[in-house]
């Protein structure tokens, strides 16, 4: 058993101090004073909450281990505490039929420290042309993409939707249109066209990283609508970054850092409800490939290590949000539009926690930095709510 002593939670939208009891992978007792003989953590000022959901991660394996692997992406995610990610399928062999999942999840079987859910792909290699084969694979997964790809064979996506909606998959939408590719309209104009798809068939249908007020007005829009089927999801980076910041190739993603007015929508895509939740899109490079110039490096930056602390200086800690949405953003709105396991702060559930030092800002370094890839626009930046501890079914997996 381990004793969580003095731990403050998030209750009605205020911090209380609790102990929290754990035995084995469950939460065995939360009250305002436990005492047991057995192994105990001080946590006095620390935030105690539900470890975060990432439904957005590149992990790179199998395929490409040289930018990043199960065991380092999990291990990067548990000092972010992250306890759950969705793995991306754009790997080598790609998830689109049972051979392939089965061998990623094999490797997750034997390498992830965190709960890990990896996307089959909408496509056969995410070649746009085929149908992957759903049908084998659609147990194994809680949903489909080709991200880092959009689909723009529409006949193509209204056959995986059919699918995805008979077996009640989410479809993870990387939306690009082929004629303006990662500019704003490239984007909103594949939302546009997708959204009128998902009324049409009625799956679930999910945009990953939103980043024009022309997307977020169409989602906003078809939600209002009673298309609640349609969900999105947006990235710290493209909250607290615009276009005018870019430095170097570790400001270098896609979709791209937008104009001032486009994160000002993100925002209040975040605030008003538009966006469901945060997904970091941690997509590590190598740091040969990120040092090429500008034009020629690869599109991700990492975000695992800095997406609470970001979210929590930039709009927790200053009441932009409040500590109520902050859980509904990073716990419980992933896990109900993606209808994961549940998790929660409570007795009897699995004791997936971060535990956060509000207390005393810290400032991220290359050197501490757990993911292969060191392609962060955030090192040398400092924020409250770094992580002092994680848990993952019961067991200390990251501890600062
Ligand atoms: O920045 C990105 N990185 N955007 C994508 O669409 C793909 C991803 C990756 O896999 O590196």
């Amino acid at each position: 058993m381990i004793l969580i002593k003095n731990g403050l939670i998030i209750l009605d939208n205020k911090l209380i101090k609790k102990d929290i009891l754990i035995d084995k992978e469950e939460i065995l007792d939360i009250s305002d004073e436990i005492d047991m003989d057995c192994e105990a953590i001080d946590c006095t000022g620390l935030l105690v909450m539900p470890g975060a959901i990432d439904v957005h991660v590149h992990f790179r394996e199998p395929g490409f281990t040289d930018k990043e692997t199960i065991k380092t992406g999990c291990l990067s995610a548990a000092k972010g505490g992250v306890t759950t990610v969705m793995p991306m399928p754009n790997l080598n062999p790609c998830p689109d039929c049972y051979q392939n999942l089965k061998l990623e999840l094999d490797l997750i079987s034997r390498d992830a420290c965190v709960h890990c859910y990896p996307y089959g792909a909408v496509s056969r290699g995410e070649n746009q042309l085929e149908a992957s084969r759903v049908e084998e694979i659609h147990d194994l997964v809680y949903a489909i993409s080709d991200d880092g790809k959009g689909v723009n064979n529409a006949s193509l996506l209204e056959d995986v939707m059919r699918m995805a909606k008979k077996y009640d998959l989410v479809i993870a939408s990387h939306a690009e249109d082929s004629v303006d590719g990662y500019l704003p309209k490239g984007e909103y104009v594949a939302v546009r066209r997708e959204i009128e798809l998902a009324k049409k068939i009625g799956c679930r249908y999910h945009f990953c990283h939103m980043s024009t007020k022309e997307s977020f007005e169409a989602i906003r829009k078809a939600r209002s609508e009673g298309y609640t089927n349609i969900t999105c999801e947006v990235t710290p980076h493209h909250l607290v970054l615009n276009e005018e910041m870019i430095q170097d190739g570790n400001y270098k993603m896609n979709p791209p850092l937008r104009s001032e007015e486009n994160r000002l929508a993100t925002i209040e895509a975040l605030i008003d409800g538009t966006a469901q939740m945060i997904a970091c899109d941690h997509a590590p490079h190598t740091e040969e490939e990120k040092k090429r110039e500008y034009n020629k490096c690869p599109n991700g930056i990492i975000g695992l290590e800095t997406m609470i602390p970001i979210i929590y200086t930039e709009f927790v800690k200053n009441g932009k949000i409040s500590l109520n949405r902050f859980l509904d953003l990073m716990v419980y709105n992933p896990i109900s539009v993606f209808h994961l396991p549940k998790r929660d702060l409570k007795k009897g559930f699995v004791a997936d926690l971060a535990i956060l030092d509000i207390e005393n800002p810290h400032t991220y370094t290359k050197d501490e930095i757990l993911s292969k890839g060191k392609n962060s626009p955030f090192i040398g930046k400092t924020y409250y709510g770094f992580p002092k501890y994680t848990f993952v079914n019961g067991k200390l997996v990251y501890k600062r």
